[in-house]
């Protein structure tokens, strides 16, 4: 058989495995438009499957729709366009037009002319639909990793108001709002990995590979200090019975069909087979399994990280040998690990891609899963790019407000408002104290405690420092009249309404 056709027989021997009923689920945020008065109100967009949403956040723009490049598929530097926005003005969300390339070229071309955010006004009426980065997997798909605005996809009639509140001479002001994408109920947050061991499709197993390394960390911290509950899943088809004798699903498929995964290159001559990879997934799924019930699940990051790094196909290791290595190197019991695998030619059912299998169908809000890799934070399915910092504004957005951990208000997830007019919160400048706190949802102010002495109050426009050991004899210089209360700023106000994430 061709090449060719080899890859068609393929392709259409996928569709059959593939699950018959799909409910995708289109993840959402709000898109408020504050001016002009025509069009004011709350809208919903999709967020796109690529760049930084601000999970947990909020970001304010003025909406631009240059005359020309109106689908963004060239630099705007061919156009003498921009938009970066000046010292004091707002940041630009670009209006682009669906069609002609794909969404990621268009959030790329935008954000290298300085957009904050693009908005793609879908080109028919339709409900909302997900915009995913290419499957292609073209060498000049660099750019990828490197988009961090987000993007949204509106409505074809939304789109067309904006555009016509535009030509009227209006300018167009919104808020695109992140904050309930991600539900917020406790201190704990549950998320889950639709991973998968195959690191042979290119530019989409790469990334993943790439994500489990640098998240490694964080996860790992978080679920010691049970912040987070953690489970990774892998998804299997099941054969027709009528194929399960067939060589295709001999090859792809293990325990008579019940569970297949596609061949890593897609070529049943050569390389591992569709089964190989079923029976890798089943061996890190038992991994979790194993070191979850000894109360270190975490120990699955560990795995799966050493096994991308010591078992890869290219070299020819991607083996049980070279995986029980790595069990053993981790103080993993291996004869759990490989009862829980069970016999892969038996003709009987494996309880765990059994439970798989059942949870691959969409509960509640989440949907069915259906795109590989996908990160399910509090039963939500992530939208944009798989990267620490991006992946972990959403899950810190998964924690009851002020009740996120340590890691969440780190550095590189700050967004450093406090340092411009004190983010608009309380202050007294003389003493030194402020209500601002830097956190990746964007600043609180929140009444802080100093010395001992707890502060309360609103956090904007006054906090009283109260004590019941030493009322105020520390802290004299701040106390005015009876109390401890402290002035007011009332001018903080008016930078609290134009900040840019609140
Ligand atoms: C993407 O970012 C990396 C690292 O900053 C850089 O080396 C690379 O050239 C960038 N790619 C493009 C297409 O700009
Ligand atoms: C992992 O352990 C926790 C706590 O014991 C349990 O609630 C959870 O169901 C376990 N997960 C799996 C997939 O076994
Ligand atoms: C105010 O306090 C902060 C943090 O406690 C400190 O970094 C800063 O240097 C102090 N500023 C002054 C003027 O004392």
């Amino acid at each position: 058989m061709s090449q060719e056709k080899l890859r068609f027989f393929t392709l259409s021997f996928l569709l059959i495995l593939s699950p018959a009923l799909c409910r995708f689920v289109v993840e959402k945020n709000n898109l408020k438009i504050t001016s002009p008065d025509s069009i004011k109100g709350i809208y919903e967009c999709a967020i796109g499957n690529f760049g930084v949403p601000q999970y947990g956040g909020t970001l304010v723009g003025t909406v631009a729709y240059p005359k020309s490049n109106q689908k963004a598929c060239k630099s705007y530097n061919d156009f003498d366009i921009s938009f970066k926005s000046k010292p004091g003005g707002l940041p630009t969300f670009v209006l682009i037009d669906r069609g002609d390339c794909f969404f990621t070229l268009k959030a790329w071309i935008a954000q290298q002319a300085g957009a904050a955010a693009i908005l793609v006004a879908d080109n028919k009426a339709e409900p909302l639909i997900t915009m995913d980065t290419p499957e292609e997997d073209k060498s000049d798909a660099d750019y990828l990793q490197n988009i961090t605005i987000p993007s949204a996809l509106i409505t074809k009639s939304l789109g067309d108001s904006i555009k016509s509140a535009l030509s009227g001479g209006d300018m167009v002001n919104m808020k695109l709002d992140w904050t309930e994408s991600v539900p917020h109920p406790d201190e704990r947050v549950e998320y889950e990995l639709w991973t998968n061991s195959n690191d042979q499709c290119g530019k989409k197993c790469d990334t993943q590979i790439e994500f489990l390394k640098n998240f490694k960390g964080a996860a790992q911290i978080l679920e010691k200090g049970g912040h987070t509950q953690f489970t990774p899943h892998y998804i299997t088809w099941y054969c027709p019975e009528a194929f399960t004798l067939s060589k295709q699903c001999k090859s792809q498929c293990i325990n008579h069909g019940r569970y297949c995964a596609p061949d890593p290159e897609q070529d049943f001559t050569k390389g591992y087979d569709g089964k190989d990879v079923v029976v890798q997934n089943l061996r890190q799924a038992c991994v979790y399994r194993v070191m979850n019930e000894t109360g270190k699940p975490w120990v699955w990051w560990d795995y799966v990280t050493d096994f991308a790094i010591r078992c890869p196909m290219k070299d020819k290791k991607y083996t049980k040998e070279c995986a029980d290595e790595i069990i053993k190197s981790l103080d993993i019991d291996l004869k759990k690990v490989d009862k829980c695998i069970g016999d892969p030619d038996a003709d009987v059912e494996n309880p765990v891609l059994k439970a798989e299998q059942e949870s691959q169908i969409g509960k509640g809000a989440r949907g069915d899963v259906t795109i590989l890799p996908t990160l399910v934070v509090n039963n939500r399915q992530y939208r944009g790019k798989l990267e620490k910092g991006a992946v972990l504004k959403a899950m810190c957005s998964g924690f009851e407000e002020s009740t996120e951990p340590a890691i969440c208000l780190t550095e590189d997830l700050n967004t450093n408002e406090c340092l411009e007019n004190n983010g608009g919160c309380w202050q007294d400048k003389a003493a030194n104290i402020t209500a601002c706190r830097d956190t990746f949802r964007g600043r609180l102010c929140e009444c802080p405690t100093v010395q001992g002495v707890k502060f309360s109050g609103d956090g904007y426009t006054h906090c009283k420092g109260i004590s019941v050991l030493s009322p105020c004899r520390q802290l004299d210089i701040f106390c005015v009249g009876t109390g401890c209360k402290i002035m007011a700023y009332p001018l903080a106000l008016l930078f609290y309404s134009t900040s840019i994430l609140l």
